[in-house]
């Protein structure tokens, strides 16, 4: 198996620990990856011993991944990304492939969903008015908002969805959520009505507080627009942490600077870093987060522990935990 980032040599060996038929092999200093945040770095991958170890992986571990990687890797049955989003991951001739691909979803959702709770809890209790205040030593009263009661929209009930569903209920507020496949049932532990992804307006109609937690798929691009923004409550908030592409950014600001809705909080941007020059920066009801809502601590370590519990089950013929859909993206 093949590691294609530095991950430091414990857990190399931590990997080649799971079984004696483990050849651990690193690639780390062989090639330059592509790094989506600097556009300017292509991938370099001409190195001769880089494409013979690709020649006889079977199993590849890391978080970007080398172009033609099917055609030049032809013993490759199964990637292991270290993320949760695999657009870059599903190329034609993977998805087409008999490649096996698993992400570390599960393993992101819990800090995912306490960072989007956390979001929901600053914007409710005015988090960015009382920090300007305590920097201008400024005594204000202001009344806050309850949670209770009110209503959590969450756009996308899937892993991350049902952990931020799960966190509204314990505030006792009223969950609603849309899906993609037809949902079976219209409720779930923690959420009062599932509802169909075509009823989206209704949703965004009694939502004060709206999560999107959508995959990047060509269906969900720019799902949230001008006429969705409109259909929200000029008292409700937005809250982004799925992709930058799932909103018209342009939109939203508009939809903040005009107060057609109360604020937003944003983990993912439409262009990332978000450029020093872009208005959202300057407007005081956003609150701004660096894509940070998969993050935790030890991340590497657990998603290395991740990756090995993985291993264990690919050795054994059991099946892999968090495979992805390729026909549908995620
Ligand atoms: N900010 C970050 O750092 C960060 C970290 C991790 C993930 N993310 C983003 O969050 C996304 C969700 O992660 P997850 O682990 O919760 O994924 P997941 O478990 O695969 O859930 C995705 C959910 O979205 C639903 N969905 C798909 N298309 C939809 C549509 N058009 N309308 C309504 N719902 C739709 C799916 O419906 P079905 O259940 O019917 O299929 C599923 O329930 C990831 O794809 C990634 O882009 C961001």
């Amino acid at each position: 198996m093949l590691v294609v980032n530095d991950i430091g040599k414990e857990r190399l060996h931590q990997i080649a620990g799971v079984s004696p038929e483990i050849e651990v092999m690193d690639a780390s200093h062989l090639w330059v990856a592509p790094d989506p945040f600097i556009p300017e770095r292509k991938e370099d991958s001409r190195n001769p011993e880089f494409n013979a170890l690709l020649a006889e992986t079977e199993v590849i571990f890391g978080l970007r991944f080398p172009q033609n990687l099917v055609k030049r890797a032809p013993k490759l049955r199964w990637i292991q990304g270290q993320g949760t989003g695999v657009k870059h991951v599903l190329t034609d001739e993977v998805v087409k492939s008999r490649v096996t691909v698993t992400n570390i979803s599960t393993l992101r959702a819990t800090p995912m969903s306490e960072l989007t709770f956390g979001l929901i809890m600053m914007l409710a209790k005015q988090a960015p008015f009382l920090f300007r205040n305590q920097q201008g030593k400024k005594w204000q009263r202001f009344s806050h908002i309850m949670l209770q009661s009110k209503t959590l929209g969450v756009v996308g009930l899937g892993r991350i969805g049902k952990g931020v569903a799960r966190l509204a209920h314990a505030f006792g507020m009223r969950v609603i959520a849309t899906r993609r496949s037809a949902p079976r049932v219209t409720r779930h532990r923690y959420v009062d009505k599932i509802l169909k992804k075509e009823l989206l307006p209704e949703l965004l109609a009694e939502s004060d507080f709206v999560v999107l937690s959508i995959p990047d798929i060509p269906e969900t691009y720019k799902l949230i627009g001008e006429r969705e923004l409109k259909a929200m409550k000029p008292t409700a908030y937005l809250i982004n942490v799925a992709r930058g592409s799932a909103m018209d950014e342009e939109a939203l600001i508009r939809a903040l600077e005009e107060h057609w809705i109360a604020g937003a909080a944003l983990d993912v941007y439409a262009k990332e870093p978000l450029p020093s020059d872009s208005r959202l920066w300057e407007l005081p009801n956003v609150i701004i987060s660096p894509h940070v809502g998969g993050e935790m601590e030890n991340a590497l370590g657990k998603t290395t522990e991740f990756f090995c519990e993985n291993l264990r089950r690919y050795i054994n013929g059991q099946k892999l935990r968090d495979i992805v859909n390729k026909r549908k993206g995620y």
